[in-house]
């Protein structure tokens, strides 16, 4: 096994509302990445996917609040940190983490270069602009980025381009942990596609040590990342590599995220056949009982009438169902 970056350990967070009625977005979240490789972590929206981000990286700021668990990078737990001290000690260096959405934050009348100097001066004030200018240009040039872009404005590139800058800046400082949040949603195919091989290089090269990429596209994942986790009304409902999520789900909720037609040498091809019917419920009141009941099509009394626990399989899959894996597959290969 390889040394571990990222442990988290039943981490629960929340939002408090104003009617101060809560909101559990995460809810006893627990995952492992090991140093060179990268987690997807897929689900519709509303599943608590950007919260989780938000949570690992420490942005606790109002209305989300830290309730209990572990946060372990590289070693070192930074659950429970003063958000100033997240600021300073973590992120860059530890965390990066690119928001979804992140290209259009960016402040259009400022160069690119500028953003690339506060990043590095938050942690090395003393590094001159030639140096980091210097620096900027080598990383640029080796992840395919024309140099010409550091002395251009955000509004002056492309969508595609845009969000390619914004991932080299945000990993400048070369961290232990990449957190992208839905990077390629807003692009064209192409631009996707560019994303998604700027990702793989910045890992290939080691300029990060590990990377969770967060989409509602579970088939996207296949061929991106090492791994998987599916997540449901804040929970997770199924861990496993990619090859195992894709194309042998055991979770009924993997299964209808993966609506697709699968052509094993291309990964996933042609159009969503059906959506899942149905909505997540509302996190301020979860059901009891399995959370995907309601959508679910094998669901039995049983299933709304105890929490499901985490079901390990002999071979190591875990997934919260209470179908046994053997049922399961069977009822998969009959429909
Ligand atoms: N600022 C907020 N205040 C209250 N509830 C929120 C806030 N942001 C998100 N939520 C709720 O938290 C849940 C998870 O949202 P989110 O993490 O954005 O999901 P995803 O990224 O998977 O789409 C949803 O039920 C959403 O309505
Ligand atoms: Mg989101």
């Amino acid at each position: 096994m390889g040394k571990v970056m990222l442990e988290v350990k039943d981490l629960k967070t929340k939002y408090v509302t104003r009617l101060r009625e809560d909101v559990y977005a995460v809810d006893g979240v627990s995952l492992k990445i090991e140093e060179g490789k990268s987690l997807g972590v897929a689900g519709e929206s509303g599943c608590g996917k950007s919260t989780l981000a938000l949570s690992l990286m420490g942005y606790y700021f109002p209305p989300l609040h830290y309730m209990s668990g572990d946060i372990i990078v590289d070693g070192k737990n930074i659950s429970g940190m003063k958000p100033d001290d997240v600021r300073k000690k973590v992120l860059g260096t530890e965390i990066a983490y690119i928001p979804q959405a992140a290209m259009n934050a960016l402040n259009p009348t400022q160069k690119i270069i500028r953003f690339i100097e506060d990043v590095i001066h938050a942690h090395e004030p003393n590094m001159s602009k030639k140096d980091i200018y210097d620096l900027a240009k080598e990383r640029f040039g080796i992840l395919g980025l024309p140099a010409e872009v550091l002395e251009k404005h955000a509004v002056e590139l492309s969508g595609g381009m845009k969000q390619r800058t914004v991932i080299a800046i945000s990993t400048i400082l070369s961290p232990k942990v990449l957190i992208a949040d839905e990077p390629s949603s807003a692009l064209d195919v192409t631009s996707q596609k560019m994303v998604i091989k700027m990702m793989r290089d910045l890992m290939e090269k080691g300029y990060i040590k590990s990377m969770i990429f967060i989409t509602h596209e579970l088939p996207l994942l296949y061929n991106v990342t090492d791994d998987i986790m599916v997540m449901y009304a804040g929970q997770i409902v199924e861990i496993g590599t990619a090859k195992e999520m894709v194309f042998d789900p055991l979770h009924p909720y993997t299964k209808g995220l993966m609506g697709s037609i699968i052509v094993p040498e291309e990964g996933v091809r042609g159009k969503k056949l059906a959506a899942i019917p149905g909505t997540p419920p509302n996190l301020k009141h979860p059901p009891k009982g399995c959370r995907f009941a309601e959508r679910c099509k094998y669901a039995t009394p049983t299933c709304r009438g105890m929490e499901i626990p985490n079901i390990e399989t002999a071979d190591g899959r875990v997934y919260r169902c209470l179908m046994s894996e053997r049922k399961i597959r069977g009822v998969y290969e009959n429909e």
